[in-house]
């Protein structure tokens, strides 16, 4: 038997293979374009994902027996605004999950309707990347757009719909709607009437291994996969990669070093941060996570090297940094490129290299950015250090996690030890073990992680280098503080 894993990105979808040992057959990647209509807006094409996905599992199946496959999971890019009409056409492009435009709107849900308020009724508060705020954007910008709403989904839901023709979404993707009550995973009556909708425009919910139905007949036919391939709700990417991580049940960490960065703490148990610095969400193996979630991270990386640099050769950029550079560096670099969520929460904070000389080099800089993105979320570290969260080691995952270099400075930078999974391909792993616990595969979620996750291997932090790095971060953190109203002030 055969599972189909989705990892529907920004930058890309990739999709995967996997047999019923959780080995994988075969993997494919397809890119599509980020469209940044405005500084700090970010939106996507949902025909862009669906052309994806289709030719992807065309590519990916083709020299398979189709009719062994037996369900697909997928792990979606969070947040996005996907708007249908009345015959479930698309109303406008995606607004996604890094987009900055609705800093009046968060302004509006967290100071007039209140922090307080939101976090009783979701959990959390409202950051520019979330979903709610963008409605209320729709409203005021796009009024006659908004009036054509008949259903609001999520980026993976919308696959999922044009899969299945069924409108779903799963809870740990929901809760990043703010639409969602958290806590007892039913869509809170007041915040859809803040934000001017009804319950009948939303999907039906789901945990994420349930199934939400099998391939219409049109899509099977395309694909020549069988007709009774379910299809199960998935989750929110992060949801997803722990899943494929193995973080899973109680106390679970996950660094993931994708487009975002995001440091995700699994917990069987329901809780709020206090000052919901963290946001607080369901979690795809029925329980529920903390995470923080910074909006640039790999992209950083990608934009210094590919638009500046002119250059995607990252190694040879990265191969003068050598360790007695570590902690040395004399350049910081703030990683706000598209603003930043956790945990600043400040949509017009910006990018910027801070103290170079007339010796810096090009390796300064590129050490700088890398250091910067480790920097930033060593910040959300310490929120949940704050709490009283202990997290003494965490898995590591996403595209930037291939980089040792880049390995050795986020160990030494957090003062953990980082360990990699057999299987790097976090949010479509977990979507294709989502779609075998669907199936029937596995009792439950935390079944098919004990069976298939496997480590590979660990970045031990050293103490010489965490303790330049403990200097060099206390440095690093009074940069922010020190901008923060001249970034106000020219935005
Ligand atoms: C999480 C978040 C990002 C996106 C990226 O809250 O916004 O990690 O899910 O795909």
């Amino acid at each position: 038997m055969y599972f189909i894993g989705i990892d529907l990105g920004t930058s890309a979808t990739k999709l995967l293979l996997m047999d019923e040992k959780g080995v994988i057959l075969n993997s494919k990647t397809r890119e599509y374009p980020l469209l940044f209509p405005q500084p700090g807006w970010a939106e996507q094409n949902p025909a862009d994902w669906w052309k994806a996905v289709m030719f992807g599992i065309l590519q990916l199946t083709e020299n398979v027996d189709k009719s062994q496959i037996c369900g697909i999971g997928c792990g979606g890019q969070m947040h996005g605004l996907v708007a249908l009409d009345e015959n479930d056409a698309v109303i406008r492009p995606a607004i996604l999950w890094n987009d900055g435009r609705t800093g009046e709107e968060v302004d509006y849900l967290n100071n007039v309707v209140g922090k307080d308020k939101l976090s009783a009724l979701t959990a959390n508060i409202a950051f520019a990347g979330f979903t709610a705020p963008k409605l209320l954007w729709m409203k005021k910008h796009e009024p006659e757009n908004f009036a054509r709403i008949r259903k609001i989904m999520l980026p993976k839901d919308y696959i999922n719909y044009r899969l299945t023709g069924v409108h779903a979404c799963d809870y740990s993707d929901a809760s990043g709607m703010l639409l969602l009550d958290v806590e007892h995973k039913c869509w809170s009556k007041q915040m859809l009437e803040i934000c001017g909708v009804t319950e009948a425009q939303m999907p039906r919910l789901f945990e994420s291994y349930d199934v939400i139905g099998t391939l219409q007949d049109v899509v099977a036919g395309a694909l020549g996969l069988p007709r009774g391939c379910k299809v199960v709700a998935g989750a929110g990417d992060n949801a997803a990669a722990a899943v494929g991580t193995g973080v899973v049940g109680e106390g679970g960490c996950n660094l993931s070093l994708g487009t975002s960065g995001t440091l995700f703490i699994s917990s069987r148990k329901f809780s709020v941060d206090p000052n919901n610095a963290l946001h607080a969400f369901a979690h795809a193996d029925g329980g529920y996570h903390l995470m923080a979630c910074m909006l640039s991270a790999a992209s950083c990386n990608k934009w210094f090297c590919e638009e500046i640099l002119h250059t995607d050769d990252y190694a040879a950029e990265q191969a003068d940094i050598k360790r007695e550079k570590l902690g040395r560096n004399h350049v910081f670099f703030l990683p706000y490129l598209m603003g930043e969520r956790s945990p600043i929460n400040d949509v017009n904070a910006r990018g910027c290299f801070v103290g170079m000389t007339m010796d810096t080099t090009r390796a300064d800089l590129t050490q700088a950015v890398l250091e910067g993105v480790a920097f930033a979320i060593r910040d959300s570290l310490e929120i949940a250090r704050s709490l009283g969260i202990k997290i003494e080691r965490s898995k590591l995952c996403g595209g930037g996690a291939k980089s040792p270099l880049w390995r050795t400075i986020f160990t030494n930078v957090l003062g953990i030890p980082l360990d990699m999974v057999k299987t790097e391909q976090g949010p479509g792993y977990g979507g294709a073990m989502l779609a075998m616990v669907g199936c029937g595969e596995f009792a439950s979620v935390q079944a098919a992680s004990d069976a298939l996750v496997e480590l590979a291997s660990s970045t031990e932090p050293d103490a010489e280098l965490t303790a330049r790095y403990e200097e060099r971060y206390q440095q690093f953190r009074k940069i922010y503080p020190t901008l923060k109203s001249f970034f106000q002030e020219v935005k």
